[in-house]
């Protein structure tokens, strides 16, 4: 099998290089492909997603990718290489295109607990990962129907035309059922018996109430499984407080952003965090985290959040058992706490932290 690498930049390239020899050590048939991708690639060609990273994408049956920089558009402009600047080329966060071009319509992010003895919990936050906030209707030039319509409210009003900016969370019934079904399949296959959707019907009446209509009508298929909407701010507290009862637990876009750094927070931390980005055709799976100036460079990033989504990527291509395997050797390090990264309250190296996985593989 052809696996496409995409270090990317930060301590992508350090969490990346440390994990891949779990690759080997496992015994997995995968030809690994490196490709760029990353701020690099933005303030030298302009984009952060070459051409040439699409093709290697595209001859790949998989991938993973350690973590890329995503800067806001003022910053993206500043540092782009002058030669190309005023030609009109807009910063696109490449995790965001490769979601959407890709249709990569399912983030799947487990949250076991690594820190608790016996486990306290272990359930998946499945992330609609193409539409919501992040479809791309962010709008700075506000007028026509848009204006008509946001100038009822009495600050747009005030404010005109030029002072107000749109963001539209876009919500349909292709992208809702599908990714319903995937966190449906997903509890029916892993035995999972509840689901909770986490949004604001409260408060987002119409797109919660096409929400709650959609659920109604897949929910039927899956009879095994509890499914209901609750309050998304009340279940951030319960995956705090109360973590136990979560099976499967299914958000919008940014809702599903945030509530899985929350629920990382609560499982040993971002370093320790997996994802997969996973579509009809082709998938890739990366650690939560993102690239992590504060630490690039000084060789102390966890690597445990990569490893585990090569374990991710491992179980999705159909080798589960090498994934079990992993997985259990990742909790045999995080448990004894000799080799872990200073994340994790530990004095080990991003390369002592991965081998010590590999010594645990037996
Ligand atoms: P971040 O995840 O990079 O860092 C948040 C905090 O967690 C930092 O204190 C960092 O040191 C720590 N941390 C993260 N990963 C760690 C690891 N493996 N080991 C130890 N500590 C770790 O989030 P941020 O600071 O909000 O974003 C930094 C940059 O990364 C931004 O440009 C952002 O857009 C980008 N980002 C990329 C991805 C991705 O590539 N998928 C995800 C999130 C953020
Ligand atoms: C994530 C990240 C990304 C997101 C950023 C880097 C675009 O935070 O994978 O969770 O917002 O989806
Ligand atoms: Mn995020």
């Amino acid at each position: 099998m052809k696996i496409a690498v995409l270090p990317g930049d930060g301590i992508g390239p350090e969490v990346v290089e440390a994990a891949l020899p779990v690759v080997e050590a496992l015994g997995l048939p995968w030809e690994l492909r490196f490709g760029e991708i990353g701020w690099s690639c933005w303030r030298r060609g302009g984009d952060p997603v070459p051409e040439a990273t699409w093709r290697l994408v595209e001859e790949s049956d998989g991938g993973l990718l350690g973590a890329v920089t995503s800067k806001p558009e003022r910053e993206a402009q500043a540092e782009l290489d002058p030669e190309l600047r005023g030609r009109g080329l807009a910063y696109v966060s490449p995790v965001v295109q490769l979601r959407q071009r890709l249709d990569l319509y399912a983030n799947l992010r487990p949250a076991a607990d690594f820190l608790g003895s016996p486990p306290r919990f272990d359930y998946a936050i499945v992330r609609e990962n193409t539409e919501g906030l992040y479809a791309g209707f962010d709008v700075a030039d506000v007028h026509g129907e848009l204006w008509e319509l946001v100038r009822r409210h009495p600050n747009a009003a005030r404010s005109g035309p030029e002072g107000v900016r749109v963001a539209l969370r876009l919500q349909t019934d292709v992208g809702t059922d599908r990714i319903l079904r995937f966190a449906f399949e997903l509890a029916r296959r892993e035995g999972r018996t509840s689901l909770v959707v986490a949004d604001k019907p409260n408060i987002l009446r119409a797109s919660g109430q096409h929400l709650r209509e959609r659920l109604a009508l897949v929910a039927p298929d899956y009879p095994e499984v509890a499914a209901e909407v609750q309050n998304a701010d009340a279940v951030a507290m319960r995956l705090v407080a109360d973590p136990g009862g979560f099976g499967v637990v299914v958000a919008e876009n940014l809702l599903g952003d945030v509530l899985s750094d929350v629920a990382a927070g609560v499982s040993g931390g971002l370093g320790l965090a997996p994802s997969g980005n996973v579509g009809e055709r082709w998938s890739y799976f990366e650690p939560v985290h993102g690239s992590a100036p504060d630490i690039a460079g000084q060789g102390v990033a966890n690597p445990l959040g990569t490893i585990l989504s090569i374990a991710g990527l491992a179980e999705h291509l159909g080798s589960r058992d090498e994934a079990d395997a992993l997985r259990r050797a990742v909790r045999t390090v995080v448990a004894r706490g000799e080799h872990v990264t200073p994340d994790l309250g530990g004095g080990a190296t991003t390369g002592q932290a991965a081998r010590a996985v590999i010594a645990a593989l037996g």
